[in-house]
């Protein structure tokens, strides 16, 4: 292994269903303090010096612990990383203490061009080597090992030598790092590309998964746009019974990014994954 800081001190707190952290709800979390274990910030939110969103993650912090995800590494683009942005980040680790970083297997920008949008890679040898050298640049910079998240792909490419489970899998052992499995985009790849969920679920090492993603897509019959405005599907909450029956109780988290509900819906979606890893972890004990 290499002599990256195995996370911070705080990743033993880090169990159970969060709930990705939105500014609609700052205020009711800090005035009723709900049970939910931990928070997932969208880095990006909070790289600006001062103002209200940074105001209100330092008060939050005080209460709960708390991962960082990002979508602005843009590891799978041509050119070098940006270190200001990385910079940043780091000051922002610093300050809060993540248990851990997370960004995107994708790519946005291009030269002076950012799309905002997380656009996939063909599955080569090529495209993981690329991807695991910006990774390892990521990590040496950071001091840590980071978590990668599989994304949602709307095409498939000519090109793509492998199954993207395969893909994700050898970036993540050449680059030495974590995988954050997000199981609506594996969901939404599968019916809208024709591959097979359950071989990515079956295949994906376990080794490497910290954490895992559950959201809502929406599905415009022609096919299914990874949206994260609706509740979890129930195609997806089966997928994720099968991969906590076969990686155990990963940390899981909740997301949901546009038409944002009130924060009572997001608990009953982590108390329903909580069913399903409490049920997993008994039946796994009575066969013991
Ligand atoms: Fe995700």
């Amino acid at each position: 292994m290499s002599g990256y800081c195995e996370n911070s001190p705080s990743t033993s707190v880090i169990h159970g269903v969060g709930v990705g952290l939105r500014s609609q709800h700052y205020q009711h979390i800090l005035t009723n303090k709900p049970s939910t274990p931990w928070l997932e910030a969208l880095t990006d939110n909070y790289m600006a010096d001062g103002g209200q969103p940074l105001d209100y993650l330092e008060q939050i912090r005080n209460h709960y612990p708390v991962t960082f995800h990002g979508v602005g590494m843009s590891l799978g683009s041509p050119g070098p990383l940006d270190r200001n942005y990385l910079q940043r980040l780091k000051e922002r680790m610093r300050q809060f203490e993540p248990a851990w970083v997370s960004d995107h297997l994708s790519w946005s920008a291009y030269h002076r061009h950012n799309s905002n949008e997380l656009l996939p890679l063909p599955y080569t040898e090529e495209g993981i080597s690329h991807m695991a050298r910006k990774i390892t640049e990521a990590q040496d910079f950071l001091g840590e090992r980071l978590l990668v998240e599989n994304v949602s792909c709307y095409v498939e490419f000519r090109d793509s030598q492998m199954s993207e489970w395969e893909f994700v899998n050898g970036i993540a052992d050449e680059a030495d790092c974590h995988i954050l499995l997000d199981i609506n985009n594996i969901y939404v790849n599968a019916c809208n590309n024709s591959t097979q969920a359950d071989d990515f679920v079956q295949g994906v090492n376990p080794e490497r998964i910290r954490e895992i993603h559950l959201a809502g897509y929406e599905d415009r019959h022609t096919h299914l746009l990874d949206t994260h405005g609706e509740a979890i599907h129930q195609p997806v909450w089966d997928l994720y019974r099968q991969a906590i029956e076969r990686l155990g109780p990963v940390p899981t988290l909740i997301e949901w990014d546009t038409n944002i509900p009130e924060y009572g819906t997001l608990q009953k979606q982590a108390l329903v994954a909580e069913d399903i890893i409490s049920a997993s972890s008994r039946a796994h004990a009575h066969a013991a």
